[in-house]
């Protein structure tokens, strides 16, 4: 089979592969790499920071589904700054773009961390805006496009040359009008989805499984969401999109691609098998062969709706 081109561009990061993994999903790298090497990912999409280190909720804080999970860590994270001093040298020992995730409780925090991380030298920085904002009455960032946008505009204005790309939340009516808002805003990327809010319930007791009530669910299950709403918001901005959800395979990260998705990150599926993500790249590989294709990005946007 002759040589595909591996490599995309998102947001001005070249990678040489465009399978990174979820932020919250591989911690920062150190457990699995005990199974790959790192260098053979895209990027790493480091677990969420916050300002200050967080304990994250109580437990029970994960409850499975049908193919998928429900998890309310609550952004568990020893903070910025031992980010940079402990777990970004670590990181870069490897040939890997190096993604850092950010959750803040004001738009300042979200400009403190990103004057830090872009200091720190990362390849780009990757703003959650689905953490609540106390002044707006614990709404989301994430589910009102003016709070999104003033978010975007403050962690580009901190963010020197470093691009930021924004993660989106699936839990709103329509998430294209989120997306034109960051997009506006100055965003470099856009990445999407997050978590889905969810619940179960212990019939015998009553009680919620997890001790927050609801959680957010991942997985498999949330394959056609993510997809959908890639295609979405990929008709209606020019910046390129990080897609994610619900990918376990070569096949689920070539209908993100075709949906819209110029690199995709895989999540839950590595809690069942942690190479999965090493998979997923040679199966993406093996369809654009299949395909007859010169480079991977011919696949971005290249679904042909009916
Ligand atoms: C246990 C867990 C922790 C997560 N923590 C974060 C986080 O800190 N920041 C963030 O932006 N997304 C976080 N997410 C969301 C994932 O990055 C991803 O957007 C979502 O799980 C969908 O992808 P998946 O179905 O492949 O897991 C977390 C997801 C899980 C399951």
């Amino acid at each position: 089979m002759p040589e595909v081109d591996m490599s995309v561009n998102l947001a001005g990061m070249v990678m040489k592969n465009p399978v990174c993994v979820a932020s919250g999903t591989f911690g920062f790298g150190r457990e699995y790499s005990e199974f790959f090497d790192l260098s053979e990912l895209g990027g790493i999409c480091a677990k969420g920071l916050t300002l200050h280190p967080r304990e994250g909720n109580p437990g029970p804080r994960i409850a499975e589904t049908p193919m998928g999970i429900l998890n309310s860590v609550g952004l568990q994270n020893p903070g910025v700054d031992a980010f940079i001093e402990h777990e970004l040298p670590y990181l870069r020992q490897f040939d890997v773009k190096v993604i850092a995730n950010i959750s803040g409780n004001t738009p300042e925090e979200y400009g403190v961390m990103c004057e830090k991380l872009s200091d720190a030298g990362v390849d780009m920085i990757e703003v959650n805006i689905s953490c609540p904002n106390v002044k707006a009455g614990g709404l989301a960032y994430g589910t009102r496009p003016e709070l999104a946008a003033e978010v975007t505009q403050v962690a580009k204005q901190h963010a020197g040359s470093v691009p930021v790309m924004v993660k989106l939340s699936p839990n709103v009516t329509d998430i294209t009008q989120i997306a034109r808002a960051v997009e506006e805003a100055g965003a470099d990327a856009v990445s999407l989805i997050n978590t889905i809010r969810g619940m179960r319930i212990d019939v015998n007791t009553r009680r919620p499984i997890l001790k927050m009530n609801t959680g957010g669910l991942s997985g498999p299950a949330v394959l056609p969401v993510a997809v959908r709403m890639v295609w979405e918001v990929a008709q209606c901005v020019k910046v390129p999109i990080l897609g994610m959800g619900g990918i376990a395979k070569g096949e689920d990260a070539a209908q993100m691609m075709l949906a819209g998705a110029a690199a995709v990150a895989v999540g839950t599926a590595l809690f069942a098998d942690p190479f999965t993500p090493v998979k997923v790249r040679e199966g993406l590989c093996e369809i654009a062969q299949k395909q007859g294709l010169a480079a991977v990005r011919e696949l971005t946007g290249g679904v042909r709706p009916w």
